[in-house]
């Protein structure tokens, strides 16, 4: 799960895949990264704890890391919240194969569309529900797909 910050939608996007995980006893890995440096070591914005939290999700233990091109080898989806992020991510591709793992999160939801994530970052509370609410439905597609 890869956005710019890792502080907002990515650690989301870990956090609810986490929970399905573990309660529907899903063989899967998941892990969140950002394509930029500016947060990394620190926990997630303490608005998207506090909205995850009120669905039972805790982020707290989450920590930011920036996205680099190992990630390619050590994952078999990439899934970015943005085409930004994409266009990032894809900069770091160095072959078709790892290119090929590179999708929108919301295309796991929204097949085909090519639907982003809005970086809730700069606007208000209702941003990180609206967030929560389309992450979470393409979480489940992937969970239970
Ligand atoms: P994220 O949100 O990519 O969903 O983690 C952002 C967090 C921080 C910044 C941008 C987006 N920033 O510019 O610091």
């Amino acid at each position: 799960m890869v956005c710019l910050g890792n502080i907002c939608r990515s650690p989301l996007a870990e956090g609810i895949m986490l929970k399905l995980i573990k309660e529907n006893n899903i063989n899967m890995r998941v892990d969140s990264a950002g394509t930029s440096d500016y947060h990394v070591d620190e926990a997630p914005d303490k608005r998207t704890i506090t909205n995850a939290a009120k669905h039972q999700i805790d982020l707290k233990p989450l920590r930011a890391r920036q996205f680099k091109a190992s990630d390619f080898e050590k994952f078999d989806k990439i899934y970015v919240m943005d085409k930004s992020n994409m266009a990032n991510v894809l900069a770091l591709a160095s072959n078709d194969t790892h290119k090929g793992k590179v999708d929108l999160l919301l295309n796991a939801s929204h097949p085909g569309m090519n639907l982003e994530v809005p970086d809730p970052y700069f606007g208000g509370e209702q941003g990180f529900e609206d967030v929560f609410q389309m992450v979470y439905k393409a979480c489940q597609h992937i969970a239970f797909a």
